[in-house]
């Protein structure tokens, strides 16, 4: 199946950073969030990162124009009914995703594919809400979309060859590598770096190593582009505690357990780079 428009649910963090590299690889993309004030939020992060990419030279201002033209903003699910592939990127919330898959697979056209970028959460359990779930299947990003090479392509029990095909085009085409894994919660990348995240808030809790030293440990004796602290407030603690759950929920080996001062720091509304405040101040 061709892929010419591509429909993107959630405007945040991975929404908009997947929006913006269907839209610069050539995709005519819909992207709908849910108030305007969201909108207009997300579209200015993605119009600053095709900003950044120009004055860097990575792009001329024609492609930038291009990008811009393509790539269209929403309050409306129904500007989907045309999109040949939709991805919802909307909260980690299971009841959330319960309720928009019903409603995609309502308004957008049969023969479409609808994937979801949920880092954890079921995927069988998403496509089972549909009429479609042959075409569903999950396509998990890593932030900064834009710019992280891998996706995880995930894929059901009921997800068809034919689909898991043309998702792997798709990805190919996003300039992606993509690797493939089961719907088991975490897939491949959150079930290995969960642990490691959540071990290094421990080892803080436990007054085992300072935060810079356990930061600058990982960095400069791993050769990890960030120490843990730093990539949880870049990835979101909400996001992080959300993952854990998940992942708890299926397995309930205590390695996924959230330690206690992420669910309190998440409770506090400290989210880590998005909110100002984190294991570092912003
Ligand atoms: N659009 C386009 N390009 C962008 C961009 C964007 N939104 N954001 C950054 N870039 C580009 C920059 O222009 C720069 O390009 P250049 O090298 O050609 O100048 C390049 O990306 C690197 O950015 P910076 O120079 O600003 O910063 P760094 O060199 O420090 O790299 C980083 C930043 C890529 C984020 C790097 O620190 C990194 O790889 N960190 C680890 C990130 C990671 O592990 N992500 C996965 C998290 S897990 C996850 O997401 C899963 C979830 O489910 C929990």
């Amino acid at each position: 199946m061709a892929i010419r428009k591509v429909g993107v649910v959630g405007c945040g963090l991975m929404g908009g950073g997947i929006a913006q590299t269907c839209a610069q690889s050539g995709y005519e993309t819909v992207v709908r969030e849910v108030n305007q004030e969201l909108l207009d939020k997300g579209m200015a992060r993605i119009y600053a990162a095709w900003d950044m990419m120009a004055s860097k030279g990575k792009l001329s201002q024609d492609q930038v124009d291009e990008n811009r033209r393509r790539l269209h903003g929403t309050l409306n699910l129904e500007d989907f009914a045309d999109c040949d592939l939709v991805i919802e990127a909307v909260i980690e919330n299971m009841e959330e995703k319960l309720r928009l898959f019903p409603a995609l697979d309502h308004i957008v056209k049969p023969e479409a594919l609808l994937l979801t970028n949920t880092s954890s959460l079921n995927v069988t359990q998403m496509g089972a809400v549909t009429k479609r779930p042959d075409k569903v299947c999950g396509l998990h990003f890593f932030n900064p979309a834009p710019v992280m090479k891998l996706v995880e392509i995930v894929r059901t029990i009921s997800t068809s060859d034919e689909t898991i095909d043309t998702v792997r085009q798709f990805a190919i085409s996003l300039g992606k590598t993509p690797v493939l894994a089961k719907d088991t919660a975490g897939f491949i990348v959150n079930f290995l770096l969960i642990p490691y995240l959540l071990a290094a808030i421990r080892m803080l809790e436990n007054s085992m190593a300072s935060r810079d030293d356990i930061d600058t440990a990982m960095k400069l004796g791993c050769g990890y582009p960030m120490g843990p602290f730093t990539l949880l407030d870049y990835v979101g603690l909400d996001t992080t505690l959300w993952a854990a759950e998940a992942i708890y929920e299926e397995y309930k080996d205590p390695l996924y357990a959230p330690p206690p001062l992420l669910r309190r720091m998440v409770q506090s509304g400290m989210y880590g780079k998005k909110s100002g405040r984190g294991f570092y101040d912003y």
